[in-house]
């Protein structure tokens, strides 16, 4: 088992036992620590050496630095250094993986954002522009064109993930409706990104998505003009889903994924069950075991539901 200490940097380890002067909390070499009068390493004197130890260590520093004004070492090696079951394999990355993904996604709407201008009669040729004269434009919007679509593949086997492990169950429950509308707010980033080009296909394909939205019970006919921004496709329209787009649906993903994560790093994740099958207790063994029942935090009293 790798000592987990010396995969920190120095600022955020703990500080030695008593009696242990070295141990994994000691300053690193170089940095001016008193030596109780005995004659310095040769090492230290070195200064290209010290040059090269300090230009190494000078991150940990600041993260120490800052980590001493804000204290958030805790929460990262919390976040970092928690114990994972065991038989965890690839299928648990999906989560992260589409995590990624949102991320490049919010980095290259950046960049879009610069140059585009939500306007009926300027959209299309400011997406013209930055696709044939700007520097990159055409892979900067590419890579958010299929980056959608990756998200979207991505949120769908991360689900699938979860709930063919069962992760869905007690005490995940709420991290499961959380990802429910993670989801859903996935596809309306897709469907109110894919207005914003406004060139033929966007746009009739839009009205149709409102018209369809606007056939579900009860809400649907307030949810239509919600987005039309009034009962037909104005010069609004494309304004309201711009900001729909770029601010209201992002600031909600970003909070639900600080929650979920929040919920994944306080629960921990489900271990695989197959394996969760083998820790029946033995006088249970003989019993049928359904793989999907139980979990860490399942039904603990070795009964199988
Ligand atoms: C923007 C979309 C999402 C992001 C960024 C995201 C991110 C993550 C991450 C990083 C994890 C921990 C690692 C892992 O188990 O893969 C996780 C776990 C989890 N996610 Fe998501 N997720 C998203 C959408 C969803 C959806 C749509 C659902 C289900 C409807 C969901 C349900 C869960 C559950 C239940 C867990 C706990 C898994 C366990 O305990 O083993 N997530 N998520």
């Amino acid at each position: 088992m790798p000592d987990l200490q010396k995969l920190l940097p120095p600022p955020m380890r703990r500080p030695p036992k008593p009696g242990h002067p070295g141990g994994n909390g000691a300053p690193p070499a170089g940095d001016g620590a008193v030596t109780d009068g005995a004659p310095a390493s040769p090492k230290t004197d070195d200064p290209g050496r010290r040059l090269t130890t300090g230009v190494k260590d000078s991150p940990a520093d600041l993260v120490g630095w800052v980590d001493e004004r804000m204290g958030g070492a805790s929460f990262l090696t919390a976040m970092l250094m928690r114990k994972v079951p065991k038989g965890t394999n690839w299928f648990y990355t999906l989560g992260s993986a589409t995590l990624f993904a949102f991320v490049v996604q919010a980095v290259t709407g950046v960049f879009l954002a610069m140059y585009y201008t939500p306007s009926p009669v300027e959209a299309y040729a400011s997406i013209t522009h930055l696709t044939n004269d700007v520097f990159l434009g055409e892979f900067v919007r590419g890579m958010h064109k299929w980056g959608a679509s990756v998200m979207v593949i991505l949120v769908f086997v991360h689900m699938a993930r979860t709930f063919f492990f069962g992760a869905y169950k007690y005490p995940r429950e709420l991290n499961w409706v959380i990802g429910v509308v993670l989801l859903i707010l996935t596809m309306v980033m897709g469907f109110t990104g894919y207005l914003l080009p406004f060139d033929q296909r966007s746009y009739w394909a839009t009205i149709v998505g409102v018209n369809i939205n606007g056939t579900g019970p009860i809400v649907g006919p307030y949810l239509s003009d919600f987005l039309r921004a009034g009962p037909e496709f104005g010069a609004t329209t494309l304004a309201r889903f711009y900001a729909i787009h770029m601010l209201l649906v992002p600031g909600a993903i970003i909070a639900l994924i600080g929650a979920h994560l929040y919920l994944v790093v306080k629960l921990g994740t489900t271990a695989p069950p197959w394996l969760r099958a083998d820790r029946k207790p033995k006088d249970a063994r003989s019993q049928p075991v359904d793989a999907f029942a139980g979990g860490s935090y399942g039904s603990g009293d070795g009964s199988a539901k």
